[in-house]
């Protein structure tokens, strides 16, 4: 017990947590998890969870796969670590390159690889730049994302994010980096607006904003096929449909983030796979080695890439890189982690237990007097809170009902993850459905007690 006390002051002294209010953190302390396996992760004082959201919506192949720490562990025996500057290279990382390149989506012709979906996106909005300075475009630099999305936190990808947390106290968005509207039907449109005209109208507002800059200066668009982090948001119906000729029309670039959606999660390997997108750049991180090591890639088009191929050579060496790039011990883990996915058809299975997954959440959850909406797709989902009886009114943001679900669920042994009002769900893709059965019975009870006290408050 006292070693445990120690532990948590411990991290209170000297760890600052990502995403943590830091006045709530060394109020509260840790929860400090100690192993894990298959969907059950277990903390240091024995109690278990089922893990809803793979972590943070990455550990596509369930905890605990030997293949992979043995995979990991073999190379770092062989080859620790060499760098990929100056032409130097390694077998794993020639290898994975070439294994994205045969099923990533849109025309892919070479791999950069980062170490966190941040630092990727990151790399996309230099490789647009750099295009359009090597098509001798240098005005062309400004580029779209859209309100909700999360894109990463370095400074260029914080500045992609729409998402108000990771701008309001850094001075972000850098200038160039605009916004339109997220596709979010329940929330964004107009009463007795249809999906279609919905889809449509974002379009139009997406070409409206091109041509108020000058399209001139407009480089490029980018988009998760489902947004994760933003609430889990599905497209509505015809929405990329209307949006990529509005990016052609205008020589815009479509940077795809697949961080969450790669790998399986939708039930297709790529998100853009289920949306039938062609994007010229695609990001990839969590689910390319599980989160078993911090690894991603930018994957590049012909398009994009035929540019540099010809045009760079007077502009001397890619000035852009990291020492860990292409890291032989994570291209290990991604070459396991991707035997796994294949070999055991995850994909495929999160499209059916995923469909499983979806309907039981529907069933349970669409009367309930505190759920506006229930959404999502394969196996990633999210469960809107909302006031009994409000239409599409919203739980004030200070009463953090979202995150008292959370805890709720936690003493229920579920961890799902609160984004605002919604709580999400993006389990292992191992998941089976008597542990989807388990979840959605977990979080009606949790949902039930927070009821309970809500009434109380007078606030539902
Ligand atoms: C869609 C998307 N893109 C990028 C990122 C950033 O990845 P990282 O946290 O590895 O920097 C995330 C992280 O959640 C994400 O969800």
């Amino acid at each position: 017990m006292r070693d445990r006390r120690d532990l948590a002051e411990l991290d209170k002294q000297s760890l600052l947590h990502p995403f943590t209010s830091i006045s709530e953190h060394l109020e509260g302390g840790p929860r400090i998890m100690d192993r894990a396996q298959g969907v059950i992760i277990r903390d240091r004082d024995g109690r278990e969870y089922i893990d809803a959201m793979a972590g943070l919506w990455c550990v596509n192949v369930g905890y605990g796969r030997e293949e992979i720490a043995h995979a990991m562990a073999e190379q770092a025996r062989r080859l620790p670590f060499y760098h990929s500057f100056a032409s130097s290279s390694n077998e794993p990382a020639i290898r994975l390159a070439e294994r994205l390149l045969r099923d990533a989506p849109g025309q892919p012709s070479v791999v950069f690889f980062a170490n966190s979906g941040s630092e990727a996106n990151e790399t996309q909005v230099k490789l647009v730049w750099y295009y359009n300075n090597l098509r001798g475009k240098p005005a062309k630099k400004k580029i779209i994302a859209r309100t909700g999305g999360y894109h990463g936190v370095t400074l260029g990808a914080a500045s992609l994010s729409g998402l108000p947390l990771l701008h309001g106290s850094f001075d972000l968005p850098l200038p160039g980096f605009l916004h339109v509207t997220k596709p979010h039907h329940y929330r964004e449109a107009r009463d007795g607006e249809s999906e279609r005209e919905f889809s449509a109208r974002l379009a139009r507002e997406l070409e409206e904003l091109i041509l108020r800059e000058g399209p001139e200066t407009v480089a490029a668009f980018v988009a998760e096929p489902v947004m994760a982090a933003g609430g889990v948001i599905p497209p509505p119906e015809g929405y990329f449909e209307a949006i990529v000729p509005v990016l052609r029309e205008y020589d815009v670039l479509f940077i795809a983030d697949e961080v969450v959606c790669g790998f399986g999660r939708l039930g297709t390997a790529y998100g853009s796979d289920t949306f039938a997108l062609e994007p010229d750049l695609v990001t990839v991180a969590k689910g390319l080695t599980s989160a078993y090591f911090p690894m991603s890639a930018a994957i590049v088009s012909e398009k994009v890439w035929g540019v540099l191929r010809e045009r760079s050579a007077p502009h001397g060496p890619f000035g852009h890189g990291h020492t860990t790039s292409a890291h032989p011990v994570g291209a290990a883990a991604a070459l396991a982690n991707l035997d796994i996915l294949e070999g055991e058809k995850l994909a495929q299975r999160a499209a059916r237990v995923g469909a499983h997954l979806q309907t039981r959440l529907r069933d349970a959850l669409s009367g309930h007097p505190l759920v506006g909406e229930v959404r999502g797709l394969g196996l990633i989902a999210g469960v809107e809170l909302a006031p009994s009886g409000s239409g599409r009114g919203e739980f004030d943001a200070s009463l953090g009902v979202g995150r008292r679900l959370a805890e709720r669920l936690l003493d229920e042994g579920l961890i799902c993850r609160a984004l605002g009002n919604t709580l999400a769900f993006s389990p292992p893709l191992v998941i089976s459905e008597a542990e989807v059965d388990e979840v959605v019975d977990r979080f009606g009870r949790g949902l039930d007690r927070l009821t309970g006290e809500l009434e109380a408050e007078g606030v539902a």
